[in-house]
This record gives structure tokens, sequence and C-alpha cells, in this order.
């Protein structure tokens, strides 16, 4: 009989995960509507990830622990590993949340994701921000296809702080002194 080599839970979390790819000792899960294309891994690991060629994941190529350093460094999660009757990746502690210019907020930690297809247990994640992912609430790439700008500071209004004039309300507007019918 053929061990797999995930958990039973985390064999579940990996049908969310996309498709496998085995190597020596760890298989790589590749989820490919959440990848972003920030290339990480091919820069990262070249002689495994291969654009271009098919399969474009060559796990066989690198050792266990290289691959498992790549996997890490994509920030979307569109790559997960598991290493044979090794330990699961461990989130990130603390849990951190970065804002990309123009993009998604990134996400690294234990996390609890709502999606359509349920709750989701990630320890990487880029998150949609544009509002026009298909993939929601994970980035699908969408923001740069419509060349979405994430701007500038937020109104002030908004940032908590500013402090209205007297007579002015917090959204900027003056507040009218007429008065009313009596
Ligand atoms: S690092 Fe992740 S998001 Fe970037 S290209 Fe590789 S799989 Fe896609
Ligand atoms: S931020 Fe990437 S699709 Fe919305």
């Amino acid at each position: 009989m053929t061990q797999s080599p995930l958990p039973p839970d985390a064999q579940a979390d990996s049908l969310q995960r996309g498709k496998a790819y085995a190597g020596e000792g760890v298989t790589v899960y590749y989820d490919a509507p959440r990848c972003v294309h920030v290339a990480n891994c091919v820069r990262g690991l070249p002689a495994v990830f291969r654009p271009g060629e098919r399969p474009w994941i060559q796990a066989w190529n690198a050792a266990a622990e290289q691959i498992v350093a790549a996997v890490r460094s994509c920030p979307t999660g569109a790559l997960h590993y598991a290493l044979t009757g090794g330990p699961v990746e461990q989130p990130q502690v603390p849990t951190t949340v970065t804002a990309v210019t123009d993009g998604p907020l990134l996400l690294r930690g234990d996390l609890r994701l709502q999606t359509p297809a349920g709750e989701l247990h990630e320890v990487r994640a880029a998150l949609c921000r544009c509002g026009a992912s298909s993939q929601k609430p994970f980035c699908d790439g969408t923001h740069a296809k419509i060349g979405w700008k994430s701007g500038g500071e937020a109104p002030a209004h908004l940032r908590g702080d500013d402090h209205p004039e007297p007579g002015q309300r917090a959204d900027g507007a003056r507040e009218s002194t007429e008065q009313g019918p009596t």
C-alpha cells in the first residue's frame, strides 16, 4: 500500500490546494488560480520551478529542504508542500499583513479564512483589495489587468486624525448655522 505523505487533516486541506507534484521525500501542491506570478519560486529554485516546461514543477530536481524554502517564499499560498513523514509548515509568528502597492494584502501567520468553500486554515495568503478578483477572498492578479491603483492615504476624517473645527462636520462639510422653523 502506498502511504500518503500527508496526515489526515492536511490531506483534507490539500484537496483545496491544487495539483500535486511528487519529488524525493516531498510533494509540492500548486493552486494555479492563487498564483499571481510574483516568480519568487522561479528565482529561488529555477531547477524545480520551470515555466514553459511540462511539468512546470520538477520536484525531483532538488533536495526536499531546498523545495521547502522555495515554497515558503511564495507569498500568495499558491504553493504548499508536504514532507514524507515530516512536519507540516508552521505559521509565522507574529502574523503579518503587508499591503502591496497597487496590489493585494499579503498575510503570513495562523490564518482562518472564510471562503465560499468553507473555512480554510492557511499560513500564507494574498487577499484581494481591488474588489475585482474572481477568486475572492484571494487575489487572482486582476488588479494588474485592470490597472487598479491603491492610491494615497485615506481622507483625514477616515484616518481618525482629523479634528473638525467648531461648526465643521467630521466629513469636512460645514454645518448650517441657520435656524429651522420654530
Ligand atoms: S511564488 Fe507563488 S505566486 Fe509567485 S509565481 Fe511562484 S507560485 Fe506563483
Ligand atoms: S488585489 Fe489582486 S485581484 Fe484584487
